[in-house]
């Protein structure tokens, strides 16, 4: 049986899973039933100077039948005395000593990190996470993605933290910033043990267009706010792997943003992460979605036969290269199962207007299944991802007989197109040149 336990840069837990810092992790009540659910660890709702928090809050997503695919919220840190936060702390590892708390932290004086790191401390807690990534509302006082979009600040309040934190401490970045290696580089100089991300992403839910006010709604007035939820994944893994691909960065990652399934969290592992944390899940299906989440984690590792939760984590990683090394002679075609097609032609209309024009409907009325026409098909991929029959479009690779070359090998010897209408171009076999009567 796979061990799920993890050591993360020093702080032990018996499975990968953490509560992310936000509205489940609010008060000892909450992460004592979260634990006896399974969860391994949380990570408490940001404390400092107490906020008070405006009303309606959140924004929700929909798209098509699906409920809350993203989430925007305008909360601030914790509204509740840390002195009480800190009680409770104390109270939950008393019952939970093998599961760790992690005190997610924001404050603005070096005397006030010192003193707030300190008091942590001393109510018990495994590790300490500086939330410099908070893009709503706290940076507009000079805190959260305010710090996290300014890595010398990033360094500077770390290295504040470093000087008294006993504990291990994590960086939680902003994703609200061109390059998220940068702030990654800056934890890691000012001697954070780790680092995690993401928080949310400025976004507007949507708009009110009867009464022209966005969501969420606060009287007649909005404000941009933190988009979190499934949504958002694909900008966390890309993320979580720009940090752990960089030589630079080198601290362990605890990986978030939109996990909601065991998959998702196994993704963000393959990618660098060393432990996940999830927020909008929770919210959305409550602590018991982690009886799946481990119990599928478990089941990909004994069948893949990972032993520990260290054997996954980066081995996508060397599986991902930058785009001018990627093989440029590597062909794939559309391939249409006759079997199970419905004919309900949104590859050809997909593929008609957003592609190549390399399927043809079939002439004979009594056949509804379209063609693939070979010799024009790039292998995009864009008729597989419409189908709605599932494996109905495959994507067969195509024998073109010739090695693999790179961009970068082809520039090296000179042989990229470099003038405007260039004969090495790639495109010069697209039907509207050979065949538009418009287009002579
Ligand atoms: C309502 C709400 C409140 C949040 N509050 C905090 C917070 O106090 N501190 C923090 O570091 N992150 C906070 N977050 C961000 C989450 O911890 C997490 O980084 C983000 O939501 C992405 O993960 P998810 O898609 O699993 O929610 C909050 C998120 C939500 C949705
Ligand atoms: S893979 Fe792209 S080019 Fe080929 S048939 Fe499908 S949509 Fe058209
Ligand atoms: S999208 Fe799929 S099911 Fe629909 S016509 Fe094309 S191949 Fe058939």
């Amino acid at each position: 049986m796979a061990d799920l336990t993890i050591n993360f840069a020093g702080i032990k837990s018996s499975n990968p899973f953490w509560l992310a810092s936000g509205p489940p992790s609010n008060s000892g009540y909450q992460v004592m039933k979260a634990f006896d659910a399974g969860w391994g660890g949380a990570v408490w709702k940001t404390m400092g100077i107490p906020t008070i928090n405006v009303s309606s809050r959140y924004g929700g997503v929909n798209y098509r039948k699906a409920q809350m695919v993203g989430m925007t919220n305008i909360e601030l840190i914790s509204d509740r005395r840390v002195s009480d936060n800190l009680r409770e702390i104390e109270a939950v590892k008393k019952h939970f000593p093998d599961h760790a708390i992690i005190a997610s932290l924001m404050v603005q004086t070096q005397a006030e990190w010192h003193q707030i790191v300190k008091d942590a401390e001393n109510a018990g807690v495994d590790g300490i996470e500086l939330n410099f990534s908070c893009p709503h509302g706290m940076c507009e006082r000079s805190m959260g993605s305010a710090i996290g979009q300014n890595p010398k600040l990033v360094e500077l309040i770390t290295r504040w933290v470093m000087e008294v934190a006993k504990v291990p401490v994590l960086v939680k970045l902003t994703p609200n910033i061109s390059d998220i290696t940068e702030p990654a580089k800056a934890a890691k100089r000012g001697g954070a043990n780790a680092i995690a991300l993401i928080n949310t992403i400025q976004s507007i839910a949507g708009v009110d267009i009867d009464h022209f006010v966005p969501y969420p709604v606060v009287g007649s007035l909005s404000t941009n706010g933190g988009y979190s939820g499934p949504a958002i994944k694909p900008i966390a893994l890309n993320m979580v792997k720009n940090c752990a691909l960089d030589p630079h960065v080198g601290i362990p990652i605890s990986g978030m943003g939109g996990i909601e399934t065991w998959r998702d969290a196994v993704e963000f592992l393959l990618l660098g992460a060393g432990s996940v944390q999830v927020c909008t899940a929770v919210m959305h299906y409550g602590y018991g979605i982690i009886k799946n989440l481990i119990s599928g984690l478990e089941q990909y590792m004994d069948d893949k036969g990972f032993k520990c939760i260290e054997e996954i984590t980066g081995k996508a990683l060397p599986n991902v290269t930058d785009w001018e090394n990627l093989d440029m002679n590597y062909q794939v075609v559309a391939t249409i199962n006759r079997e199970k097609c419905i004919g309900c032609k949104s590859c050809f209309t997909a593929c008609e207007d957003g592609a190549y024009q390399a399927i043809a409907l079939p002439e004979n009325a009594t056949d509804r299944i379209p063609q693939i026409l070979e010799e024009r098909c790039v292998g995009c991929n864009l008729c597989s991802l419409v189908c709605p029959v599932d494996h109905c479009i495959t994507m067969v690779k195509k024998d073109i007989g010739t090695g693999m070359e790179t961009w970068k090998q082809k520039t090296a010897k000179g042989n990229i197109p470099s003038t405007f209408d260039d004969e090495l171009a790639g495109g010069l076999r697209h039907p509207a040149r050979q065949s538009n009567p418009l287009f002579p």
